[in-house]
Formats: structure tokens, C-alpha cells, sequence
């Protein structure tokens, strides 16, 4: 969106030059961006950063009556300071995730000339200004500034305890007791509160490891964390409490035993504490026991070590991706056969596999070598399956997940393989002294850019390459960015509804798994001991240590192959023939049928003029019979973010009529998974469920005077029928819903549909209006001046007569 409107309002500048005749439609491009680009995405954040982002339009609505205190940056995109500043409001926004529910953080742009008189009236006369809003602030409220604020996070973090303590009557609901526990509130503690575990922090007065460690802890179930002062003389002897800070667990009938951890620190105790049986994320369901997987997925649960890479995970990726994320690109051509050549091209250099599948690389490498400009995916797709029969030649049909399994079918498995798969590319790249460092992670940029169906993935992704890529300059940095990115997408997932249960996100590799790859700096926060990290990368990916485990065999794979080429060239022969027999007959009346990619195409025309409600219509009534099913599942990403995609790429195909078709095949041809289709299809009215469930719940503290959204606007957003909307309803709804605290997904949905929109009333205005303007304009023109050649003549005439008489 953001790139959009500075095209448009680049445009707008141009144009103004040129002549008055198109201000009409720079115009409407322009109130189109003010009215839109309200979240400016331009500002020094984005959508992907944890960050509230506010306009003239939300401040009020966001700030006032919040049930989370909120800390609000003031800042000017111009700004040096701002810009310096930046990241380390980005990395605070990361490092206080968990605690959103209680305490937000925000920021809004007052460069931007919409934003002016807002930053105005909170009295912000410097940048950057952090300001302190409470819980239920009121309208009018100006907050409290934060004076010499420190530029380091921990400061921040302190800063902000200080604030949220200053709550006097109005606690926001979600943030738990911060204050020190005594050793008589203790003992009645569990009269009062039935809870599994009580973490006790012991600490000093001036420590603030509990107060985190309880706020880091504030979306868990099962848990309490209280924080107890050294001066607590009775429980610290009774406990025989020696280090402060130490943690303790503390049980009903005054047992206890001491938290173990690699070192005393809010971290360590964090990780160790979501690790406690029964601890799960609220509203997650508790996680299953691996047994009674058996019966609840399809398959059967193939038991794995969490700390292992497995060869069936890295084939089953290539599967997927090859044969059914491909496969729906009918023709691939420029830029995303570009992609595809360098995904392939990496896989032959460094993909570890087997030689069968090996071998079926290197043909689909040297295919596409010879290709000409453009490739389909049908001719692709025969390579695939070697139907040229070459010797020793295969990629197993069909997945078997090991590490990427997951407890419901929609969750992990191949956003998992893709990840591993280019963690062992980046590992064996280096390990194979590559030329060029970046090779590898632009090969999966490209490939995520044109082909990762979960298209908002690729955004974020993309958004995280194009900010910070240019620093990996060696193959260690390119396996370290990788790492420390996919952690980032990790901490923003944490909690997310496509996160498993049983495969909570955490900071990755855990301190269990590699104790040494986590110190701490001298002020006690958490530091990743980054030349630990490498080698436990190198090693966690390295091709030795991957497991054959569940592999199918060569032979089976050879064999299966074979029988479905014999098959297809059975069905073949027997088409041929009937062919003949038919023309034989003479009876040639019905004509063949016509290839599907015309008349797709054609349908798709018809389908772009009527609007996207009737896809949108269209699904749910494909998708009725499943919402009873849904009910109980918890909420991917991809089938939504699939429609948004497609709507964007049509949006693409729109403006620039050269560009590529990326389009997705009818939903029976990708049906080569037929899984994947299944809950694929579930998943926007789950979200959209879900999201129902989880206002209600925020609602009822609230109790928000007017009309509460209903489950038919939800829908709305899950499904996108957003097209027929007035603007004004469709600002309010997200108005309301960065109330919510779903703002990021959300945002950029709504980017989407802003794109799809502008590329609407591009058409709309482009092809009626500015013919008519020109043709007017050009009549006008041509009006006035056969007007002044008329009245010219005529005082010439009369000057002639004049001196004549
Ligand atoms: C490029 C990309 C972008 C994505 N963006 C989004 C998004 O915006 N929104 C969304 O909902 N989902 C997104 N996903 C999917 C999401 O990241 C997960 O892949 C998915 O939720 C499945 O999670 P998982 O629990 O299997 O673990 P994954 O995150 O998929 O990790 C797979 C395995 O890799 C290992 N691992 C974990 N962390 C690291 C690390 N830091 N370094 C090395 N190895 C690690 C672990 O063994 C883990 O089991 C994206 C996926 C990809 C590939
Ligand atoms: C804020 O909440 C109070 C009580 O909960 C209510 O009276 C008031 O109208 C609300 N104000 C706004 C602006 O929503
Ligand atoms: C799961 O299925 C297996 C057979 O596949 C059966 O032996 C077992 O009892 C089943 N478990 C449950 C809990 O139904
Ligand atoms: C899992 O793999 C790790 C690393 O190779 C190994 O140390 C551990 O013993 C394995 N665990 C099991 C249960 O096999």
C-alpha cells in the first residue's frame, strides 16, 4: 500500500505539471491515499514490527478507555534521533511481546501532515517522545512523558515496570500483581487461588528479574510468578534461600524444590517455567500426549528426537513445493522463472539427498537451462515425474512428516520443511566453501517472493530481506541471519493461532537443547553466545547428521514411478484409441475439449467484473458444510492469506498488463494433496470463528456501547468480501479492530484489499474518465479558439471597412 501510494502520489506531482486536464484522477489517488494510508506504513515501522501503528483516525480510539496501558512514541520520520532510535524500540517491542495484554507499545508518525495537529494536541514538541498512557485513560488525556529516557532496553523495560506500578484503582485486567508477596499472603495463597505451580522469585529490592519474569509468564495457564524480597527473612530462611535472584517453586502444604537453570536470570527462568508440565498459552488447548496422535491424524504418529533433522521432512518439502505449490502457476516466466531456475540450482549444488533425487534435480536443472522464456508447469511436471524414464531417477510422490508433524493437520508440516530445508542449504553451502554467500538466501527470497503460498509470510519475509540481507557478506553471516531471523518470526508467531500446542515457538535453540549458546550481559539480560550458536548450527544441520529414518526405499520409489508411468501411458494408448475410432466413425461432432488454461482465463475475466463478493459468496457456501468441523480447531494462515494473495496478484496482472499472470489453478487441479485443499479451505472461517471467540472474551470486560461486531462482519474480514463496503464502515471496522490487538495480521489484509481497491478505481477512472476529460479538454480548446479566429475576422473586417470608409 505504501508503495503503491508513493507511486500514486509521485504520479499526482508529475501530473500537476503536465496539465490540469487529469487532476481529477491524481485526486481521487490521493484522498485514496490519505484515506487509506492511515497506518503509515511509510514511517520508520512496518506492520511486521510489534508495534501499534497510529494515525489522526486511531489515536483516540486506541489510546482511550484501553484495557493494556499503552507507551506511545512520537517521532518524525525525518529524524535523526528517530531513525537512531528505531531499532531499539523494535527490539523492545520484541522483548516485551508476552506482556501486550498488559502493557502495549505504539508509535505515530507526526513527519506525516495527516498526523500534525494530533502530535500537537498530546503537547509533543520533541522527537522522539515516549509517553505513558494507563489503563482507561481518558479522552483528553495527554500521558505521561518519559524524561531523559534511556536508550537501552533494559532501561525502557524498567521504566515501564516503574509506570505500570503507578496504576492506582484502574489495573489494566490482564496484568497480574507486581508487588512483592509476603510470607503471610503466602500461606493463604492457595486457599484463595487453585493454581499448579507458584514460581517465587527471590530477589532485592531494586531487582526487576521478577517483575518481568511474572509479565513474560502473563499468557500462561497454570502458572503464578511472585516476585519475594530478600528482607522476607522468614520464607528466605524457611526455604534456606541463599542467591538472590533464585527461583523456586513452591506447592501447597509448604513443599518446595529449586528451579533449576544454566544461570540466575529472567530468560532462563522464563524458559524453564513455560516448561513446566501443564503450562500451556491461555486459550491453547493442554498439549496431547504423543500417543493419542495415533488416532487423531490420518496417519500413524512416527515417533522422532526434537534435536535431529530428518531426510523424510527435507523430501516431503520438495514434494510439496515442486508438486503442489508449483503447480499452481500454469505458465512461469520472468521474474518467477528466474526464482524457480535459482531454487533449482541451489538444490543441486547443496541439497544432501539421496541419488535418486539427485539425479531427478539435475534434469529439472539442465530442463530448465534449455528453457526458453517462458515454462509450463504441465511440461515442468513431467520432468517431475520422469516420465522419460531415466535410469535412477526419482522425487517420492507424497509426504511422510517426522520433525514437522503436528497434532492437527493444518499446523506445521510444510512452513516447517521450508524452513529446515533452507537452514541445511545455507549449512551446506557453507560447508561446501560456496563462491558467493548469498546465494542460497536469495534463492529461498526469490523463491518465497513468487511461489510460498502463505503470500503475508512472504511479505513479512521480504520485508525482513529488504531491511537487513545486505549484511550477510560471508557464508557464516548467511547462516546466521537465517537463524536470527526465523527466531524473529518465531517471537512474532508466539501465541499466533497457526502455532501448535505441542511445538510451542520459543527462542530457538532452547537452553536445554544448547545450553552454552545463551549467556548474559553484565547488567543480567539475555545474550545469545553467538559463537556457541554457529557451530550448534553447523552441526544440528549438518548433512552427516541427517536421519534416513521413515524414508521410503529407492526401489519402492522406482517402482511406484514406473507403475504410474505404465498407467499414463495406458490411459494414453486408450485415449489415442478411442480417438481413432471415433474419427473412424466420422462422428467428430464433439469437439475436444478446450486446454483449461483458456478457459480459465475466461472465467476469471467474468468473475473480476462482478466483484469479489461472489468468490467470496462462492467459498462460504463451499465452506458450510465444514464450519461445524471448524468449530474446534484452532486457526491457521494460508487459505486466507491464499485468497489475499490471489487478489493481489490479480490486482498485479491489472496494472501492468506485460507483467506475468500468476494464477492459481481451479482448486481441483491443485488437489494433487488432497489434505491441503481440506483444511486449507476450513481455514477462513475458522479464523474468522476464532476471532469471534477471542472478542468476546476481551469485549466482555469492555462492554462497548453500540452495535458489537457480529459474526457477519467477521466473516467480512475473514473472507474479504470488503469490495461493496462504504469506506467510512470499512475505517471503523479497522479502527476497531486495532482495538482488538489483532492489528499486524490485520494490517496488512487490509493493505491488500487497499491494493486490490486502488486498482479498481485505476481502472474505473483511468479508461472512462480520462478519455472524456481529454475529449472535453480538447473541445474546450478547440471552442475557444475558433471563438477568437471568429471575433479576430470580424475586428479585422470592420478595421478594413473602417479605413475603406
Ligand atoms: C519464510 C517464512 C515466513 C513465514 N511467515 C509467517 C507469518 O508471517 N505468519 C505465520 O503465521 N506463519 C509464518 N510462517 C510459518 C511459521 O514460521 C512456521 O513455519 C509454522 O508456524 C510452523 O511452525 P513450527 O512450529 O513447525 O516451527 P518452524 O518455525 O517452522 O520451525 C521448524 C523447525 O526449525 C527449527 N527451528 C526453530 N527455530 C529456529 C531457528 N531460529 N533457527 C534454526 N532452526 C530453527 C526447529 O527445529 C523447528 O521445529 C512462515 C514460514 C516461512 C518459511
Ligand atoms: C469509557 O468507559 C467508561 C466506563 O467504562 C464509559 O462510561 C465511557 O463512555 C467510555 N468512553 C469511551 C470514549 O468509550
Ligand atoms: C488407536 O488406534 C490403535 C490401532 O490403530 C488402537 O490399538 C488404539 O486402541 C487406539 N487408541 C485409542 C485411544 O482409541
Ligand atoms: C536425540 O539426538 C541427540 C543429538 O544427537 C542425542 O544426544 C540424544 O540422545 C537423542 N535422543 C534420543 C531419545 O534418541
Amino acid at each position: 500500500m505504501a508503495r503503491c501510494c508513493s507511486r500514486a502520489t509521485s504520479r499526482f506531482t508529475h501530473e500537476v505539471h503536465k496539465g490540469f486536464s487529469k487532476i481529477p484522477v491524481s485526486t481521487v489517488w490521493m484522498c485514496f491515499c490519505l484515506l487509506f494510508l492511515s497506518a503509515a506504513e511509510a514511517g520508520l515501522y512496518s506492520a511486521s514490527d510489534q508495534i501499534i501503528l497510529l494515525s489522526k483516525e486511531t489515536v483516540e480510539p486506541v489510546l482511550v478507555n484501553s484495557t493494556a496501558a499503552l507507551v506511545v512514541e512520537f517521532y518524525a520520520s525525518w529524524c535523526g534521533h528517530c531513525i537512531s532510535f528505531s531499532p531499539v524500540y523494535r527490539s523492545l517491542a520484541r522483548d516485551i511481546a508476552e506482556w501486550k495484554t498488559a502493557v502495549d507499545l505504539a508509535a505515530i508518525d507526526c513527519a506525516e501532515r495527516a498526523n500534525k495537529r494530533v502530535c500537537n494536541e498530546y503537547q509533543v514538541t520533541g522527537y522522539p517522545t515516549l509517553k505513558f498512557f494507563h489503563a482507561y485513560s481518558k479522552p483528553g488525556a495527554l500521558g505521561q512523558s518519559f524524561k531523559g529516557f534511556s536508550r537501552d532496553i533494559m532501561g525502557l523495560r524498567h521504566k515501564i515496570i516503574d509506570k505500570l506500578e503507578s496504576h492506582g484503582e484502574l489495573w489494566p485486567p490482564a496484568c497480574p500483581p507486581l508487588e512483592p508477596i509476603s510470607q503471610a499472603e503466602l500461606e493463604s495463597f492457595f486457599e484463595t487461588i487453585s493454581v499448579r505451580h507458584l514460581a517465587l522469585i527471590f530477589e532485592m529490592n531494586d531487582s526487576y528479574v521478577g517483575r518481568e519474569v511474572t509479565l513474560d509468564l502473563l499468557h500462561f495457564e497454570n502458572i503464578e510468578v511472585r516476585r519475594v524480597l530478600s528482607t522476607e527473612v522468614g520464607l528466605v530462611t524457611k526455604l534456606g534461600v541463599t542467591d538472590f535472584p533464585s527461583c523456586y517453586l513452591y506447592y501447597p502444604g509448604g513443599n518446595f524444590t529449586k528451579l533449576k537453570v544454566n544461570i540466575e536470570a529472567r530468560v532462563f527462568y522464563s524458559y524453564a517455567l513455560k516448561r513446566l508440565p501443564g503450562v500451556v498459552r491461555s486459550g491453547k488447548p493442554p498439549p496431547v500426549i504423543k500417543d493419542v496422535h495415533t488416532n487423531s491424524t490420518e496417519e500413524p504418529w512416527r515417533p522422532f528426537n526434537s534435536s535431529r533433522v530428518y531426510m523424510a521432512d527435507l523430501e516431503s518439502t520438495l514434494h510439496y513445493s515442486l508438486r503442489v505449490e508449483l503447480s499452481a502457476h500454469p505458465v512461469i516466466r520472468g521474474q518467477a522463472l528466474r526464482a524457480l531456475k535459482m531454487y533449482i540450482s541451489v538444490l543441486v549444488k547443496y541439497f544432501p539427498g539421496r541419488p535418486i533425487v539427485m539425479n531427478l534435480l539435475k534434469a529439472v536443472n539442465s530442463w530448465l537451462k534449455q528453457s526458453s522464456s517462458e515454462v509450463s508447469y504441465e511440461e515442468l511436471s513431467a520432468i517431475l515425474d520422469n516420465t522419460a524414464q531415466s535410469p535412477d531417477t526419482a522425487l517420492p510422490d507424497g509426504v511422510r512428516w517426522v520433525a514437522c508433524q503436528s497434532s492437527q493437520p493444518h499446523l506445521r508440516r510444510y512452513p516447517c520443511g521450508v524452513w529446515t530445508l533452507f537452514h541445511v542449504l545455507t549449512v551446506q553451502a557453507y560447508n561446501n566453501h560456496s563462491t558467493d554467500p548469498e546465494e542460497v538466501l536469495s534463492a529461498m527470497r526469490n523463491y518465497v517472493h513468487s511461489f510460498f503460498g502463505c503470500r503475508q509470510c512472504a511479505e513479512h519475509f521480504e520485508n525482513m530481506a529488504r531491511e537487513s540481507i545486505l549484511e550477510v557478506n560471508t557464508l557464516m553471516s548467511a547462516v546466521m541471519w537465517l537463524w536470527s531471523r526465523h527466531n524473529r518470526v518465531n517471537n512474532r508467531l508466539a501465541g499466533a493461532l497457526s502455532e501448535d500446542p505441542n511445538f510451542p515457538k520459543i527462542q530457538w535453540p532452547s537452553p536445554d537443547m544448547c545450553p552454552s549458546c545463551h549467556t548474559v550481559k553484565p547488567n543480567g539480560d539475555h545474550r545469545w553466545n553467538n559463537d556457541r550458536v554457529f557451530p550448534f548450527l553447523l552441526s544440528f544441520f549438518s548433512s552427516s547428521s541427517i536421519l534416513p529414518d521413515y524414508l521410503e526405499s529407492e526401489d519402492h520409489v522406482l517402482e511406484k514411478q514406473r507403475q504410474k508411468h505404465a498407467d499414463r501411458q495406458q490411459a494414453l494408448q486408450a485415449q489415442k484409441h478411442e480417438r481413432k475410432i471415433r474419427e473412424a466413425a466420422g462422428s467428430i461432432t464433439d469437439p475436444p475439449p478446450s486446454p483449461p488454461a483458456v478457459q480459465e482465463e475466461e472465467e476469471e475475466e467474468v468473475e473480476e467484473e462482478e466483484g469479489p463478493q461472489d468468490e467470496a459468496v462462492a467459498n462460504m457456501r463451499q465452506e458450510d458444510g465444514e464450519a461445524a468441523e471448524m468449530e474446534t480447531k484452532p486457526t491457521p494462515w494460508s487459505k486466507l492469506e491464499m485468497n489475499v494473495g490471489r487478489r493481489q496478484q490479480r490486482g498485479h496482472g491489472r496494472r501492468s498488463i506485460v507483467g506475468m499472470k500468476m494464477r492459481e489453478l481451479p482448486e481441483d487441479i491443485v488437489d494433487l494433496d488432497s489434505f491441503v485443499n481440506q483444511h486449507y479451505k476450513a481455514k477462513a472461517l475458522q479464523l474468522a470463528a476464532a476471532r469471534v471467540r477471542q472478542r468476546s472474551l476481551q469485549r466482555k470486560e469492555e462492554q462497548e456501547p453500540g452495535p458489537v461486531l457480529g459474526l457477519g462482519l467477521e466473516l467480512d474480514v475473514g473472507l474479504g468480501m470488503v469490495g461493496l463496503q462504504p469506506m467510512n464502515e470499512r475505517i471503523e471496522q479497522r479502527r476497531k479492530r486495532e482495538l482488538t490487538g489483532q492489528y499486524f495480521e490485520e494490517e496488512a489484509e487490509l493493505n491488500h484489499r487497499g491494493r486490490w481497491m486502488m486498482s479498481v478505481l485505476s481502472i474505473g477512472f483511468s479508461k472512462v474518465d480520462i478519455s472524456l476529460c481529454v475529449i472535453l479538454y480538447f473541445l474546450s480548446c478547440m471552442c475557444l479558439l475558433a471563438m477568437y479566429l471568429f471575433f479576430k475576422n470580424r475586428l479585422r473586417l470592420r478595421r478594413v471597412k473602417v479605413s475603406l470608409t
